[in-house]
């Protein structure tokens, strides 16, 4: 009897309760995932960064299955040749959603909001909607886009050098673009190491600032050592070469042309917890957007 009622009842709430049904069937069906979405590398000693990344973020978002894109074709193609297959951010997307995942939290490991995180945001307005549509895309911003982004990252990135001296700076070197995209972060971004130490200057490969701002400001102080940090999420072929290299063109030859000593520290932004959480902070913002629709 108490079997018949409740079937009864079942079908009585199924068939007047129709929307609240359906929404609890919705509900059911979610199935939420992430994408973090990274230039690339192809430096073995530079994944280190991206392995820090994956770590954090796993610890951090448990019950959410995590994927990686990389938008470099170049980098793709290097690493399928060594048998390491990556996707571009498009096919991971497309990819997720033939395996049923409905809401997608994208976040962009780019350090400012320049030229490559706008294809990037071009990529996530193409799975909003039309066919292949997740139930709901959101897009998490780069590293560098409040102002407290900017105190926090500067301050994790010297937390993370050794003590420095009297006779010491600190030269940094972000990418930047040629056609400015970018500009108004690293510059902000100058201003605050500038603000938090008197000898650590930013400067781009190539955008504003620049290593000839850079040059300036060492000769105007002239330390006696100047550590030298790559401002990108890998310590990866720019930081290798056009920073720490031997080559004439280097940052490190035209700094020690100066009669400072140099000290390349390898090291990736994306090894610093401090600048790590930055990027973690905006994926969690990213995936309540997502989650509300
Ligand atoms: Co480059």
């Amino acid at each position: 009897m108490k079997v018949r009622f409740g079937a009864l009842f079942f079908a009585a709430a199924a068939c007047c309760g129709v929307m609240g049904f359906a929404a609890g069937k919705e509900n059911a069906e979610m199935k939420k995932g992430i994408v973090l979405v990274a230039f690339g590398t192809s430096v073995p000693e530079a994944r280190i960064a991206l392995d820090h990344i994956d770590r954090r973020a796993r610890e951090r978002f448990k019950d959410i299955e995590i994927r990686w894109a990389y938008t470099s074709t170049f980098i793709r193609r290097k690493l399928a040749k060594e048998g390491l297959v990556y996707n571009s951010p498009l096919a991971a997307l497309v990819k997720m959603h033939e395996e049923g995942f409905t809401h997608v939290a994208v976040q962009s490991l780019h350090i400012a909001a320049g030229a490559e995180f706008h294809e990037l945001a071009k990529t996530v307005s193409l799975m909003r909607s039309g066919p292949d549509a997740f139930r709901s895309i959101a897009l998490g911003k780069p590293l560098l886009v409040r102002r407290v982004d900017v105190e926090r990252v500067v301050e994790s990135v010297l937390g993370s050098l050794p003590e420095l001296s009297q006779e010491d700076a600190v030269v940094l070197m972000g990418h930047g673009n040629e056609h400015g995209h970018g500009d108004m972060a690293f510059l902000a971004t100058a201003a605050q190491f500038q603000k938090m130490h008197p000898r650590a200057f930013l400067g781009t490969v190539e955008g504003q600032p620049s290593l000839d701002d850079v040059i300036e400001n060492c000769r105007k102080h002239l330390p006696k050592r100047a550590y030298l940090v790559p401002f990108m999420g890998v310590a990866g072929d720019h930081a290798r070469n056009d920073l720490a290299g031997d080559e004439p063109d280097s940052w490190k030859s035209s700094i020690a042309a100066l009669g400072i000593e140099c000290i390349p520290v390898l090291k990736g932004m994306g090894e610093i917890d401090g600048v790590v959480d930055v990027w973690l902070d905006h994926l969690s913002e990213a995936l309540k957007i997502a989650e509300k629709e």
